[in-house]
């Protein structure tokens, strides 16, 4: 099916895709969201957060062991010079989002996206304990207004990674009576910025968060210990669970939800070990969290990008394709990951993000051609699916690998923050089109 990526090569056109989808069903239900995703602190620029001042204090040390950690992948010819450039790692103004999100919704708007998910950056609503910024409450008050009257569906997340400096130097989510801190800043979001949205992220990634920072050490606060992970992710877990509960409250026609990163996770035989390792890691990876949260949840939010084979204990993947970052390109494997959340959960799963870093733009229209595919296929064993949206809109800040990896629909030029719709993207914003006059066509 993904026989084609990894070669610049010749597409189909987006009339010959929709005509070769699957019969049943034909297209996407006729409220589908199609859109892109971006996170505060990677587009914005100017933030003030635990990742700023990481950034800040790690930047030589992250650039410094960038040949050991990238330099056998076979982007690094040209990905090196920013990879070992300190610079790179400091997002600074990142890319001028807050100053220029009319222009950047204008992208979606060419791209005939009717969705955007963004995330509201806690540290500029609260930059001191108890103390509320309004000139930010009322930045992302016409933001969302913005997205509002241009008829584009606003999906804001609340925490997407980056924490204001003062919650944790309290212990950020360590504590679990901090949490109370966070649901007076959702209680506050939803009081003054909730009027035009129906979807609510509450946390992205809870698993990668709390792996990232407390288990590699590799994200802010740089702690490696299996305790702290632990009660990192149980208090995710009550913070979500608890924040739904005050939203529903405050706001009972809000839907809500996490944005999950899950994985496929697939034995490469049929050996028991295989089967047995690939179920256990399975769970942990994805349903330890889910099966805690799910019924605080309206429909769940996937964010997709790898999968992983197992053969007896040890994961072993196809040596076949890579993303700039080395990341195993398996989009269609979404099919799967689709149908195995559907059938556990029985919620409508809304793909919160998914995309590939391509500085080249060699192999992203083939990812979102396999990913529509797989989309279409899930429908038809029964999954109730109500949206897709591409991380990113944008090139931004890709956390601790800072700008080279490319998962931009839109280039951006960091010298002169030009934006300009990669080929792909063009691509993309026809075969939505397509689909969208299908849509209304078939209701
Ligand atoms: C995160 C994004 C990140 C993307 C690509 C997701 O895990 O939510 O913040 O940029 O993956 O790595």
């Amino acid at each position: 099916m993904i026989a084609n990526i990894g070669k610049p090569t010749i597409f189909a056109s987006p009339s010959v895709i929709i005509m070769s989808m699957p019969k049943t069903p034909q297209t996407f239900s006729k409220h589908f969201l199609w859109g892109a995703a971006t996170s505060a602190h990677q587009v914005e620029g100017g933030n003030h957060n635990t990742w700023s001042v990481w950034e800040l204090e790690n930047a030589r040390a992250l650039a410094a062991r960038a040949l050991y950690q990238y330099g056998d992948l076979s982007s690094w010819g040209y990905t090196s010079k920013l990879a070992t450039n300190p610079a790179n790692y400091v997002s600074g103004r990142a890319v001028d989002h807050y100053k220029r999100y009319e222009q950047d919704f204008d992208l979606l708007g060419d791209l005939n996206m009717n969705a955007f998910r963004f995330s509201i950056e806690w540290s500029r609503i609260e930059p001191q304990e108890g103390a509320w910024n309004v000139e930010a409450i009322a930045h992302y008050k016409t933001y969302i207004d913005t997205l509002h009257k241009r008829g584009i569906e606003p999906v804001m997340t609340l925490f997407h990674f980056t924490l204001p400096v003062w919650f944790a130097e309290k212990g950020g989510f360590e504590k679990r009576a901090n949490i109370k801190y966070f649901l007076r800043y959702v209680e506050k979001v939803m009081e003054e910025l909730s009027t035009n949205v129906r979807y609510a992220i509450t946390i992205n990634e809870p698993n990668i968060y709390s792996e990232r920072s407390y288990h590699e050490g590799a994200w802010p606060p740089n702690t490696q210990s299996n305790w702290k992970t632990l009660a990192v992710m149980n208090n995710l877990i009550r913070a979500h669970n608890q924040a739904a509960v005050l939203i529903y409250k405050l706001k009972p026609r809000m839907k809500v939800s996490i944005a999950y990163h899950t994985a496929y996770i697939y034995a490469g035989d049929d050996a028991w070990l295989s089967q047995l390792s690939a179920s256990f890691m399975q769970y942990v990876h994805d349903d330890y969290y889910l099966k805690r949260v799910y019924k605080n949840c309206d429909f769940l939010g996937i964010n997709y990008y790898r999968s992983y084979r197992v053969y007896g204990y040890r994961i072993h993947n196809p040596e076949q394709h890579h993303s700039d970052l080395g990341w195993e390109i398996s989009p269609d494997n979404i099919e799967h990951a689709l149908v195995r959340l559907h059938d556990k959960y029985k919620l409508p799963i809304l793909i919160t993000e998914n995309g590939i870093a391509d500085a080249r733009d060699e192999k992203r229209q083939a990812w979102i051609e396999a990913t529509i595919r797989a989309m279409l296929a899930a429908q038809s064993e029964g999954v109730n699916l109500i949206g897709y949206l591409h991380w990113s809109l944008l090139d931004n800040i890709e956390l601790d690998s800072g700008r080279w990896p490319r998962f931009g629909l839109a280039q951006v030029n960091y010298l002169t923050m030009e934006r300009k719709l990669r080929p792909s993207a063009v691509w993309f914003g026809k075969v939505i089109k397509r689909l969208r006059k299908a849509e209304k066509e078939e209701s």
